[in-house]
């Protein structure tokens, strides 16, 4: 059968994933030696989560993660992202591993592995250990020293059976959304502590880099970060001014220091905050990568707000755009141009869409299936993208769509589905959506081309 959508260009061994993380699905939170993050902190702390849900239970994915690889069987999927929690591997944030956590993502790896699926492992999904935020949390240095002795544990015990490693999952997740504007933990709303936790994360993520290589020689090491195009909203100077404060707010912070260009010198001046920098900080957040992961959802539209905060712009809403449940706009083309400005401007020399995917009110049908349209074009046109970029000369090596399992979504509850399977939160019955089911169809009639053309 052919397919309609053109995904020609992409390469042979192209991975074919799915991804999730751990405070979104695992539950389980009180077993096995597991202490809270600051993503329970927060979630029980009334108002912060619509309806007060909390990850709790989640997708009890902690029990039901043999099921959990069936499904990614019959989806077809080559490759699996997760996250590794903290709290469970070393609970007192520093100091002891806990055997009992660590065992958890030992079954895992092994059972993905013995499915054919290979593991590609997050070691921060945003659940900083709790009592690590009471010592000050990431605006402290020694978060970033004790990320990498936990990272050393993990890569440690699984080297052996994984290869690709990511250290951070969206640091300005962690360090902008929670610390600048609260809407995620620990739920700051303080430039003073926010521009140091970023500076921390990227140091985190060089010392974990360095730690990993140094117990796991052939580990293949990456940073995930979520970027989005910027676009001024007018012509006017104010306007072009103002995307160019959002791109660096939201894109060269993040990819400039681990480039080995050092911190925006434009963006320091806007924030007007000191880096706690040191000697060599510089050299270990620019630690060479293996790979880059994109996370990609929307694109930005802004203006020029020079009585809000740093960085002084809002979004602008476009109101012919399509948009998800999100209420974010969908933009297939913002996926192929930023892996093109990865790749010319940033040089990258292996990329993965760590995570790109749609929420959408999904329903079980009364034939007992999801039938989820919207989601299937929006996959389509994302994947498209991908193939466009590669003829464009972008080294992708995969795309992970998000998510596996509809989930808990941070600050939007269980409200907001993002799965390629519908998750029944009351009964935990799993039914694999029509967009998954054409997810498989895709991967599947990749693999046959590829064996054709090898033929
Ligand atoms: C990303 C997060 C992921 C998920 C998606 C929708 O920012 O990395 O956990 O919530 O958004």
């Amino acid at each position: 059968m052919s397919d309609p959508i053109d995904l020609g260009a992409l390469p042979q061994d192209f991975a074919w994933g799915v991804a999730t993380s751990a405070y979104q699905i695992e539950g389980a939170v009180a077993e096995d030696g597991r202490s809270p993050s600051i993503w329970d902190t927060f979630s029980h702390t009334p108002g912060k989560i619509a309806g007060d849900e909390t990850g709790d239970l989640a997708c009890d994915h902690y029990h039901r993660w043999r099921e959990d690889i069936a499904l990614m069987k019959e989806l077809g999927v080559s490759a699996y992202r997760f996250s590794v929690a903290w709290p469970r591997v070393v609970p007192g944030g520093d100091g002891p591993v806990n055997r009992r956590g660590l065992d958890f993502y030992e079954r895992l790896t092994d059972a993905l592995l013995e499915a054919g699926i290979t593991p590609h492992a997050t070691l921060y999904h945003w659940d900083l250990p709790q009592v690590l935020q009471d010592r000050g949390g990431w605006p402290l240095r020694e978060t970033a020293e004790h990320f990498a002795a936990y990272a050393s544990a993990v890569a440690g015990a699984l080297g052996d059976r994984i290869e690709d490693w990511a250290t951070l999952n969206e640091p300005l997740c962690s360090a902008w959304i929670g610390h600048l504007e609260g809407m995620m933990a620990p739920g700051l709303t303080d430039i003073a502590a926010a521009v140091p936790a970023s500076y921390h994360l990227l140091l985190g993520h060089g010392l974990a880099t360095q730690a990993i290589r140094a117990v796991s020689p052939g580990a293949r090491v990456g940073i995930v970060n979520n970027l989005s195009t910027v676009e001024p909203a007018t012509s006017s100077e104010a306007d072009a001014d103002a995307a160019r404060r959002m791109d660096g707010h939201t894109n060269r912070w993040w990819l400039d220091p681990v480039h080995g260009r050092g911190f925006p010198a434009d963006m320091r001046e806007v924030y007007g905050v000191d880096l706690p920098e040191r000697t060599g900080d510089l050299d270990t957040i620019a630690e060479p990568l293996d790979w880059l992961g994109l996370n990609y959802y929307f694109p930005m539209v802004v203006t020029a707000d020079l009585a809000g905060p740093a960085p002084h712009v809002r979004r602008v809403r476009r109101l012919h755009m399509p948009r998800t449940a999100m209420d974010w706009e969908i933009d297939a083309d913002g996926l192929e141009d930023l892996l093109v400005r990865l790749t010319q401007q940033y040089g990258a020399q292996k990329l993965f869409v760590t995570e790109n995917g749609s929420a959408y009110p999904d329903l079980v049908g009364p034939d007992g299936q999801v039938h989820d349209p919207e989601r299937t074009a929006y996959l389509e046109r994302h994947l498209a993208a991908c193939s466009r970029a590669v003829r464009r000369g972008v080294p992708l090596a995969g795309y992970f769509a998000w998510s596996l399992l509809d989930n808990f979504e941070w600050a939007y509850g269980y409200d907001k589905r993002f799965g390629l399977v519908h998750v029944d939160y009351r009964t935990q019955t799993r039914t694999i959506k029509s967009s998954g089911r054409r997810y498989a169809d895709i991967a599947r009639a990749h693999r046959r081309s590829v064996s054709r053309r090898a033929a």
